[in-house]
């Protein structure tokens, strides 16, 4: 019966602790964390509960194992760390202050390493169940640090982005080249006043709401969709994609120019080939997206859909036009005949600006 007191209690606490930091960390995960820059290697979020929960459970069978031999002698050592961890979660998450969570972390480090080298000579399984601990808070320190490098400065709190709740917006609609009847019956004026006028608009005013107070308001939109993660990253990706969109087509119609069909010609075999390919897949994209013309690194140009608010520039692809299938863009027009649609699009396609966007 001891013995079992030995190991549950150590599990116990950890987990208690454990479970006290979550739900510090939780308003702050959903809040404040998907606004930081993050490092690439920041894992999926579900990592991180199973993470901890192996890692509270093998550091509480660690003291198990050296509180059922009646050795008292590493426990202040074990709680100092598990002290230091919780702490942690205070600092980082529920002060938001990466600088303070990172000075805690190091310390918990320093604990942890004591703990090790101490069980290490007393019991040597003890040492061993906290080394996996070990290689997560290294890991851990590593994000932390990185998070503080590049949020430095105070505008990685909440209470500055309240500040700044009244500063001018940072994006705003493009005036558009040409009249908003300009372009029907391809494109109706009603489609361009809830397209153009309201969707577009909404996906520029979310993405300044959201970036206000936090270090992306120093960026440009294309930047912000190359680091952003959640709805910052759908609301700046969708703003980027119906630049391109509205960027990309004319009233009048324009000749291919040489070198864009030229490209076009190598790459696909002809300009019909291209023209079939791209509107099969805007017609067989599943649920919402786009279809982009890219270029890669090489200079190649493909055929490339994306779901919901991706955009090229995230696989390292340069867009050069594109075809907007969310329902929005069409169905006022269109209803469900999405192919008819893709089949008139293609009529005022600006070819010039498509050009425009190779870069080699
Ligand atoms: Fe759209």
């Amino acid at each position: 019966m001891k013995k079992f007191f030995a190991y549950f209690i150590p599990i116990l606490l950890a987990f208690t602790i454990g479970a006290l930091g979550s739900y510090i960390q939780g308003e702050a995960l959903v809040e404040w964390y998907p606004y930081l820059i993050k490092s690439p290697a920041t894992p999926p979020s579900i990592v991180f509960p199973i993470a901890w929960s192996v890692l509270y459970l093998l550091i509480g069978i660690s003291a198990g194992t050296m509180l059922a031999r009646g050795d008292m002698s590493v426990l202040r050592l074990w709680l100092l760390q598990l002290l230091l961890n919780f702490l942690w979660s205070v600092c980082f998450f529920a002060l938001r202050s990466p600088f303070i969570g990172l000075l805690v972390i190091l310390a918990l480090d320093v604990a942890v390493f004591a703990y090790i080298i101490y069980a290490a000579g007393r019991r040597a399984v003890a040492a061993w169940l906290f080394v996996p601990y070990m290689l997560w808070l290294i890991f851990a320190t590593y994000l932390n640090g990185y998070i503080y490098i590049h949020n430095h400065g105070p505008k990685a709190t909440t209470a500055t982005a309240a500040a700044m709740a009244i500063a001018i917006p940072k994006f705003s609609l493009p005036v558009l080249p040409y009249a908003d009847d300009a372009l029907a019956p391809i494109m109706s004026k009603e489609t361009m006043h809830y397209h153009y006028g309201k969707h577009y608009k909404a996906y520029i005013d979310n993405t300044n709401r959201l970036i206000m107070g936090t270090p992306y308001e120093n960026m440009g939109l294309e930047e912000i969709v190359e680091k952003s993660e959640g709805a910052l990253f759908n609301n700046a990706a969708q703003a980027l994609n119906h630049q391109i969109y509205f960027e990309g087509i004319t009233p009048t119609q324009k000749v291919m120019p040489k070198e864009l069909e030229r490209r076009i010609v190598r790459d696909f075999g002809s300009v019909e080939n291209f023209n079939r390919e791209f509107a099969n897949t805007a017609a067989g994209l599943f649920g919402s997206g786009w279809v982009w013309l890219c270029e890669d690194d090489g200079g190649r140009l493909s055929v490339v859909p994306t779901k919901d608010a991706d955009n090229p520039i995230r696989h390292n692809l340069n867009p050069l036009m594109c075809i907007d299938v969310w329902e929005h863009a069409y169905y006022l027009d269109y209803q469900n005949r999405r192919p008819d649609f893709i089949r008139e699009y293609m009529k005022i396609v600006d070819w010039d600006k498509a050009a425009s966007r190779l870069t080699e």
